[in-house]
């Protein structure tokens, strides 16, 4: 079905909901895997907001996507015990290896970084995730390794 009808069914799906942006930005983004810009205006418009509006809490809250992800996903652990197991100096590296910043996708499509708040493998930091599988004592290589495969 075109990008129309499926944002529709979703709005009708969160009709009378007060509050409903989020999970309707969640159930575009879970249809889709981004956010597409498309989709902004037939939102905003039926929530009566404007396009600038629901822009604003998308890029508010870094969930959200707005270009379509990389073949793989990394995600980083950046909360406290992976922290003192080395978080920062593990991101820093895998982000010059990988020239990219946070939420930024590789120019070939490849990969995706992102920040995670606890991955619930605290005592094996720092931790990281690919593709929704978990890295414990994770290093720059390992994981650069990982993406590439
Ligand atoms: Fe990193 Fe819990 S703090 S997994």
């Amino acid at each position: 079905i075109d990008l129309e009808t499926r944002i529709r069914e979703i709005l009708d799906a969160h009709r009378g909901q007060e509050g409903s942006l989020l999970p309707i930005l969640h159930d575009v983004q879970e249809a889709y895997g981004y956010v597409p810009e498309a989709a902004l205006p037939i939102i905003a418009a039926d929530l009566q907001i404007t396009k600038a509006e629901a822009h604003g809490v998308m890029t508010f809250y870094h969930d959200f996507r707005e270009k379509p992800a990389g073949r793989k996903v990394l995600k980083l652990c950046r909360a406290e015990s992976c922290k003192s197991m080395g978080a920062d100096a593990l991101a820093a590296e895998v982000q010059a290896k990988l020239g990219l910043d946070w939420h930024e996708t590789s120019a070939d499509g490849a990969v995706t970084l992102e920040p995670i708040f606890c991955l619930g493998l605290c005592a094996c930091g720092p931790a990281a995730m690919v593709d929704g599988k978990l890295v414990g004592r994770a290093t720059a290589e390992a994981l650069v390794a990982k993406v590439k495969a």
